[in-house]
């Protein structure tokens, strides 16, 4: 027990479960038995245990890790209270008395803090190292469909032809803002809380500067107190995953459309599809739809730590120890959907041919048409009115602009010439594209070379 001296009894039976959270914190374990290593050394630093102390204390840590390495170290959540105590006790049946000098000057309040940044870095970067096979993945992909028609929507409703490349690189866009995101967090989390003690520091002169870079953190935290009552690096990390997961929930989305019998546009591998126990032609998209469905409980970790620090008056509650599921739980989510869709986006097979027919002769061309206008000096908004005249009369004549001729555009307007109906091709439409990040298949090439050297 941590603090027996002014106790007559000890905790409830009941109360000790209800407010262990050794049963989820133990995945810091590793993060604990560093920080406590780095104190111990500190504290020789600054003469306030002897360097002899030190070692037992850091090879007793060792010891603890490697029995936990083994699978024989008991984490038993009705005896110890959190990682924390349940260490420390551990400690003391090694190596005796000089186990109660670790804890000078330091509390369990810029520990978990501290832990808790250790391990938020390491997730952050294993999420963008996730990130990086999910991008090429969806490169390598790209790389084979530049060429490949695709409607591109707005409203769920065929806006002007795009490529599938091209739709791809949208998804790589957002992943580039999610890595950056990540890295924005390790940023956050690249103060040191140790030293800070409870809430208001120490009277012993702890070395703060050297744990810092023990650690690895660039420097010390600027104020004890917000030390301990901060949790923001937390939430910007449940929202970093929140967009990273949204992002895989909308391509989860497309995945499932693509691969309808309507789209027949992407069959996803055996490997991630699964049958139907009743109807044998069916193949289902079940992963997607999981990421799909896995990105509530994502956004509902970010409400709840949320709400749980609202009302927190300063420094360190108790209420703050149910910061850890939350992110546990949706880190775990979103790394493994990020797996499975780096497997699912690797193995897909592309209906490449599936739009080249179809968009031949389709409306959604027609805003190109409207830019020839433009081109002739007609003012963008009169141009506008006249391509919707003219695919008004195409549809009461039921026809296509594979069908009409020069003569019949004259009847609409007689700026048209025989130019005109050139622009209206789907095979050289993506070409036709002048600007910066538009579907021009020569500047999507150019993308994806870029993006491989980077990625
Ligand atoms: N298990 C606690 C938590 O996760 C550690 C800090 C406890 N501090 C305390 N003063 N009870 O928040």
């Amino acid at each position: 027990m941590l603090w027996g001296g002014r106790f007559e009894d000890s905790l409830d039976k009941a109360a000790m479960s209800f407010s262990s959270s050794l049963s989820f914190d133990k995945l810091l374990i590793k993060e604990e038995i560093t920080v406590s290593k780095a104190h111990a050394k500190m504290l020789a630093k600054v003469s306030i245990i002897s360097e002899k102390e030190s070692q037992k204390i850091i090879e007793g840590l060792d010891v603890i890790l490697i029995k936990w390495k083994e699978g024989n170290l008991e984490l038993d959540e009705n005896k110890f209270e959190d990682i924390h105590s349940a260490i420390e006790a551990f400690l003391f049946d090694l190596i005796g008395d000089t186990a109660g000098k670790l804890h000078s000057g330091r509390s369990r309040n810029d520990q978990i803090a501290t832990i808790e940044r250790l391990w938020v870095i390491k997730s952050c970067k294993k999420l963008q190292g996730l990130i990086k096979d999910f991008i090429t993945a969806l490169l390598e992909q790209a790389e084979q469909q530049t060429e490949t028609i695709i409607p591109g929507y707005t409203h769920q409703q065929r806006a002007q032809p795009v490529s599938f490349a091209f739709h791809l690189l949208a998804y790589v866009e957002m992943l580039k803002r999610d890595s950056e995101r990540f890295k924005n967090v390790i940023k956050e989390c690249d103060e040191c809380p140790m030293g800070s003690a409870a809430l208001a520091g120490s009277t012993l002169s702890l070395d703060r500067e050297f744990i810092a870079k023990e650690l690895g953190f660039s420097k010390p935290t600027e104020n004890a107190l917000d030390t301990v009552s901060n949790r923001d690096f937390l939430l910007d990390f449940l929202n970093a995953m929140n967009l990273t997961i949204m992002h895989l929930s909308r391509l989860s989305e497309e995945l499932i459309l693509w691969t309808s019998t309507e789209f027949n546009f992407v069959k996803l591998s055996d490997k991630f599809t699964t049958g139907s126990s009743l109807m044998p032609q069916k193949k289902n998209p079940d992963m997607a739809e999981l990421i799909r469905g896995k990105s509530g409980r994502v956004f509902g970790s970010y409400t709840s730590l949320l709400t749980m620090m609202k009302g927190l008056p300063l420094s360190y509650n108790r209420d703050m120890q149910e910061d850890k599921e939350p992110v546990f739980d949706a880190f775990f989510t979103v790394m493994n959907s990020l797996r499975i869709m780096v497997g699912m986006i690797a193995t897909m097979k592309v209906n490449s041919s599936k739009f080249t027919n179809e968009l031949r002769n389709d409306f959604s061309l027609a805003t190109d048409l409207a830019d020839w206008l433009v081109l002739k000096g007609v003012p963008f908004r009169k141009a506008h009115s006249i391509i919707g005249k003219l695919l008004k009369k195409m549809e009461d004549d039921k026809i296509s602009f594979k069908e009409i001729s020069t003569e019949y555009l004259k009847e609409i307007n007689s700026v048209f010439d025989e130019t005109a109906l050139k622009v209206v091709q789907a095979e050289t439409q993506l070409k036709n594209k002048r600007t910066f990040g538009s579907p021009n298949p020569e500047f999507v090439k150019k993308q994806i070379d870029s993006l491989k050297l980077q990625f």
